[in-house]
């Protein structure tokens, strides 16, 4: 090996320009050389550089990891009785006893704390360079506008370079379409944004409409439209959407399938069916590292999930179904693999009221899957068993940092659901669980899954373009 090496480098012709002052060189001969450096260093800058995650290695040091892990705390009470007005007496007359009552009641003198107001919204035009993440906070895009991408998910597109944040376009009035019907806001349509850093999002517009006129279609405003999320099928070049769709009293519980050419759209509606023949209310897909993708859908009343694999092409479910989780009726899964190993957050089903977050672990997708317990850290008591007033959406790997996640929530404000907030915290996959596992038939212990509780953090490195 090191003989043929030392041979092919004898005989290599030597491929440097000599012009060293001994030689003369004609003035044209230079000048056409210097061009044509000049031209080549230029079109290997314009070269798409392979890797986009420019970290900035400055700021990579193991404190900035460990805040990631320093948790906040929080000391919130219910404030004592107070003289409550008219109108809140007449819509509730029972007035709140616990801090979930608080949450949900408008007129709370408890409101700032978990929906602050616009004054200290997270603003990319002013101080771009704090890069902190405020979970409750009213989030600007980079037209001042606050993003409006609820139940969403992200899609990092290689071939942009550029992260897609999907959710649905709430901007509308909420209300209730009949005296027990869940507060609603009319289907707009699918939101998306991009950003290269995480932080600061460019509206790129709905990129997925309500139907104005058609009553019978799926995508009628008076209808349901929630969770989209996006993969892109790397067999057919295209961008696959997936939502939950539904009917006013959320009887039909259908998953939808739209498809793109690009990243932002526009999306065609393809179709909407009852997966497997089974009700589908919330879901999600995930992607495998193999390729193969995965609807995980809420399903039977939301007893039970049902996982399962989609066609090569990713529109359609395939006819192979898995249910997990039976009779533990969890909802909102967001689903992520670690070495290995599929973890999935799930809530609770309380409607728009917050509930305790659940840490699920599987070493196969399709199940059984264990219960580990409630993955989340910090705040207080109340914090931990109502998700920090939020529910799971999305959990983002974060390429460059293996050991940690974005956490996804929203914090749903059901009494003008155009409000409500994200709460993005970061997660991590590490150290032994704190209860006992459901089941004990010679699972691994898997690691705890942890979400870390922070009023302001950032990436400990910055993405860039
Ligand atoms: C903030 O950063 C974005 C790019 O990430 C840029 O487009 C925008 O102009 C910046 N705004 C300010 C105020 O510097
Ligand atoms: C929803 O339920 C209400 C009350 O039960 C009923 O009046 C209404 O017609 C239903 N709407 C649909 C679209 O099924």
């Amino acid at each position: 090996m090191e003989g043929k090496l030392r041979m092919r480098n004898k005989y290599k012709k030597p491929t440097t320009l000599r012009c060293s002052a001994g030689n003369r060189c004609s003035l044209p001969v230079a000048v056409v050389s210097v061009v044509v450096c000049l031209f080549l260093l230029q079109l290997y800058t314009l070269l798409p550089q392979k890797d986009a995650f420019k970290l900035d290695t400055r700021i990579l040091t193991g404190k900035s990891f460990r805040e990631l892990e320093e948790v906040d705390e929080e000391n919130i009470q219910v404030p004592p009785p107070r003289k409550r007005s008219p109108r809140a007496i007449k819509r509730k007359p029972k007035k709140p006893t616990t801090i979930i009552e608080e949450f949900l009641d408008e007129t709370s003198q408890m409101r700032h704390v978990f929906f602050p107001d616009i004054k200290t919204a997270i603003d990319p035009n002013k101080g771009n360079d704090s890069f902190y993440y405020h979970p409750g906070r009213i989030w600007l895009d980079t037209e001042g506008n606050p993003i409006q991408a609820h139940g969403g998910g992200i899609l990092y597109d290689d071939r942009s370079e550029t992260y897609y944040w999907y959710g649905e376009y709430k901007d509308g009035p909420t209300y209730h379409a009949h005296k027990k019907g869940a507060a609603r806001v009319d289907i707009i349509g699918v939101g998306c944004y991009s950003s290269k850093d995480l932080w600061t999002w460019k509206n790129e517009g709905i990129v997925l409409a309500a139907e104005e006129n058609d009553e019978t279609h799926d995508l009628h405003k008076s209808n349901v439209l929630e969770r989209p999320k996006v993969l892109y099928n790397e067999n057919t070049g295209k961008y696959v959407m997936w939502m939950h769709i539904d009917d006013t009293n959320y009887t039909k519980a259908h998953v939808g399938v739209a498809v793109s050419d690009c990243p932002n759209g526009p999306f065609e509606y393809l179709y909407s069916k009852n997966p497997h023949g089974f009700d589908s209310r919330d879901m999600t897909v995930f992607r495998d590292d193999d390729g193969v993708a995965y609807l995980i859908y809420s399903s039977v009343e939301n007893s039970e999930l049902h996982v399962s694999p989609l066609t090569k092409d990713y529109l359609d479910v395939s006819n192979i179904v898995s249910p997990v989780l039976i009779g533990h009726h969890r909802e909102a899964p967001a689903l992520f693999k670690h070495q290995g190993t599929y973890y999935m957050i799930t809530s609770g089903c309380t409607g728009w009221a917050p509930n305790e977050a659940l840490a699920h672990a599987s070493d196969s997708i399709m199940g059984p899957w264990e219960t580990m317990g409630n993955p989340c850290l910090g705040g207080n008591k109340i914090f931990r068993e109502t998700t920090f007033f939020a529910q799971s959406t999305f959990v983002l790997p974060l390429k460059g940092l293996p050991n940690y996640y974005i956490f996804m929530a929203d914090r749903w404000n059901p009494a003008d659901l155009r409000d409500s907030r994200y709460v993005w915290l970061p997660l991590k996959v590490a150290g032994p669980v704190d209860q006992p596992l459901d089941y004990d038939f010679g699972f691994p212990l898997w690691p705890r899954v942890s979400i870390f509780w922070h009023k302001r953090w950032r990436l400990p490195f910055r993405l860039s373009g």
